[in-house]
């Protein structure tokens, strides 16, 4: 008879689900996947190879999904849910209250994704995160920014997306209109087709160097496996340009970040799985939350800490999920880190050439081809490619880095 216990993984098609899978069979758990079931047609064959079974829903429809996945679970006798995909989140925590499996506070299941529900929570709390005001549309943006008391700089963004998409700085009232068309321009999220809530916000500019903390949470006791540094444009958008694990930063600045990260999980009722919190630290102790969410980072942040520190998030997240006590322990202090390339504007791709192959290289990777039109560097969408490296320590590993970006050449077509 088969013994292993098994697992409700929502969604696998991105770099964290690929991590989750691997870290199932390595603790010899059954994984099963829900998702849509045309999107499971592209699933590549390792990634079906690593399926026990799949449950097909429809999560712009979160109710059914909710009703669908919980009939499986219960069928199936599934013992834990995580899952990969940022928007799902909300359903993962639903799911398992519902089913009574490890995981965190339902009532606030759409805090953990809908920023303006997390701003409420946070400033409830007394969590430290930048003042919050939002608005369905930016006239009434405008009269409540005013009434705040708020200043410019601001920062305008849509309660609801991801990757720096409809996010921008905005330094006076004028600039208004044009923030809100592009925090509203996105309605639906891809590919589930899950609706957005786009009510504007707008939040104090938080100054500062910016950081991504892992926190692996068990009975509601959290372990910080790794703080990354974030590297990002600093123009109106704010793209992800890279990141490095672990970060070299003040202890005061440290101590700040991690107390932040504490009162987050606190205030959300996150208490058994993993958080992904995104922060800024102002070099003298002061530290406030940008975003936090009860999910696996993007961006492969979980590669990078394996590499740096020995310790896998993944397994440590099924392992939370399933009730078990989590192995957090790093087995090493090295260095790791991801650079993305980015077109200089938006166009057509004329070529990307002299990747980086040199000794700190783990991986590198192309996602367009010559003749593909590309976005431009004011979001993560517009990139093109990444390189993967590792080091003996930060300085070293930022330093090849720095030498390998430096040779990436993205070429243009001209337009005449
Ligand atoms: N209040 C803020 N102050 C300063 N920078 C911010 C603020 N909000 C967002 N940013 C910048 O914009 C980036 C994207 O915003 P974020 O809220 O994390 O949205 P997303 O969900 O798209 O990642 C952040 O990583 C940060 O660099
Ligand atoms: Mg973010």
């Amino acid at each position: 008879m088969n013994t292993a216990k098994k697992v409700l993984l929502i969604e696998a098609n991105v770099a964290a689900g690929e991590e989750l899978l691997k870290a199932a069979a390595g603790l010899g758990v059954d994984a099963y996947v829900a998702t849509h079931e045309e999107l499971y047609e592209q699933y590549r064959t390792e990634l079906r190879e690593a399926i026990a079974g799949t449950v097909f829903t429809d999560f712009a429809d979160p109710d059914r999904a909710l009703r669908d996945l919980a009939d499986f679970c219960r069928r199936t006798g599934i013992d834990g849910v995580v899952t990969s995909w940022e928007f799902l989140s909300p359903l993962a925590i639903r799911l398992a209250a519902e089913l009574g499996l490890p995981g965190h506070a339902p009532e606030h299941a759409d805090a953990c994704r809908n920023k303006k529900l997390m701003s409420e929570v946070f400033a409830a709390h007394g969590v430290p995160a930048p003042r919050t005001v939002h608005a369905p549309d930016h006239e009434t943006l405008a009269r409540r920014i005013e009434a705040s008391g708020l200043t410019y700089p601001l920062v305008v963004k849509p309660a609801e997306n991801a990757g720096s998409i409809g996010v921008s700085v905005v330094r006076s009232a004028a600039e208004l209109p044009g923030a809100a068309r592009l925090a509203q321009a996105q309605t639906h999220e891809f590919p589930h087709g899950i609706a957005l809530d786009t009510t504007l916000l707008a939040q104090e500019y938080v100054g500062g160097d910016e950081y991504s903390v892992e926190t692996v949470i068990a009975d509601g006791v959290t372990h910080h496996l790794a703080v990354t540094e974030k590297f990002t444009t600093d123009g109106a958008g704010r793209a992800e340009l890279g990141h490095t694990v672990p970060a070299q930063l003040q202890p005061a600045d440290r101590a700040a970040v991690l107390a932040a990260v504490d009162a987050a999980v606190a205030a959300l009722g996150l208490r058994n799985g993993i958080a992904h919190t995104e922060v800024k630290a102002d070099g003298r102790g002061n530290a406030k939350i940008i975003e936090i969410g009860a999910r696996p980072p993007g961006d492969h942040i979980m590669r990078l800490v394996s590499e740096a520190l020995g310790v896998s998030e993944a397994r440590a997240y099924l392992q939370t999920a399933l009730g078990e006590r989590p192995d957090v322990t790093p087995d090493r202090q090295a260095a790791a880190a991801i650079r993305f390339f980015t077109a200089p504007e938006a166009g057509t791709l004329k070529w990307i050439g002299n990747l980086p192959e040199g000794e700190h290289t783990i991986a590198t990777s192309v996602y367009k081809m010559p003749g593909d039109e590309v976005g431009g560097p004011q979001d993560n969408i517009g990139r093109v490619g990444h390189v993967m490296l590792r080091g003996a320590t930060a300085t070293e590993v930022n330093k090849a880095a720095v030498e390998a970006m430096s040779a990436v050449t993205v070429e243009m077509v001209t337009q005449w």
